[in-house]
């Protein structure tokens, strides 16, 4: 399973991507939002992030665009930034036939806000590259997100959709992540990819008898050394 990353924020970009083992980066407007970006800067912004990546780790820049045109001029306008811009479209009526004029131009979709398996697999017999169920929206209220992503993950994979299988797409990303739980129990239904907030994905390092045992192994090496 691949990692992404879930934010905008370029520090945590430049960190998560310093441990060597990130995959892609996902945005969305709330998450530039909390950048405290303005308008103007966006598109510089996902520029930025690429940069920081390197131009093979997709970079999803979302559209705010509500109809099929804008979202088309849109899509081809993020993409035209950095040949790893993905762009990012909510499932709707409007983005289905955008996501199939997009992919005859030859541009990603990452298709998002998805909380069913119908959404999910009309999404990839429209073009998406990327298919990104949410998890933690559905355990907030108190449902599970996790049965749910496994209903669109084996929807999905039933099948081919002659767009990207050259690529291995499309592919899905576990998104809406809150918990080290949730990364594993996407890991153990074969979802292709989790997007992690920085915070969670910090999470996923740690672990309480990891502390102890270093804490342990440390006493033990200082009784070494003062003996020495
Ligand atoms: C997906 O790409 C979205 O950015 C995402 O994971 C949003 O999740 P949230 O429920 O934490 O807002």
């Amino acid at each position: 399973m691949k990692f992404f990353i879930d934010t905008a924020d370029l520090k945590d970009i430049e960190e998560a991507a310093s441990w060597g083992i990130l995959s892609g980066v996902t945005t969305n407007p709330s998450l530039y939002a909390r950048t405290g970006g303005k308008l103007a800067d966006f598109e510089d912004h996902m520029v930025k992030i690429c940069k920081i990546v390197g131009d093979d780790v997709p970079v999803s820049a979302e559209s705010t665009a509500e109809t099929t045109e804008e979202m088309i001029a849109d899509g081809i306008r993020l993409a035209a930034l950095a040949p790893n811009i993905v762009v990012k479209l909510p499932i709707c009526e409007a983005s289905l036939p955008a996501t199939h004029e997009l992919v005859r131009h030859g541009v990603r979709v990452n298709m998002t806000l998805v909380f069913s398996a119908t959404q999910a697999l009309l999404a990839a017999r429209a073009g998406a590259r990327y298919i990104s169920p949410f998890v933690g929206r559905f355990d907030d209220i108190a449902d599970d997100g996790i049965a749910q992503l496994e209903t669109v993950v084996d929807c999905v994979k039933n099948y081919s959709y002659g767009y990207w299988d050259e690529e291995g797409g499309p592919e899905i990303i576990t998104a809406s992540v809150r918990t080290p739980n949730h990364v594993t129990q996407a890991a153990l239904l074969g979802a292709d990819i989790v997007t992690v907030p920085f915070g969670a994905l910090k999470k996923c390092v740690h672990h309480p008898l990891t502390d102890q045992g270093l804490a342990s192994f440390a006493a033990d090496w200082a009784k070494v050394v003062a003996q020495a």
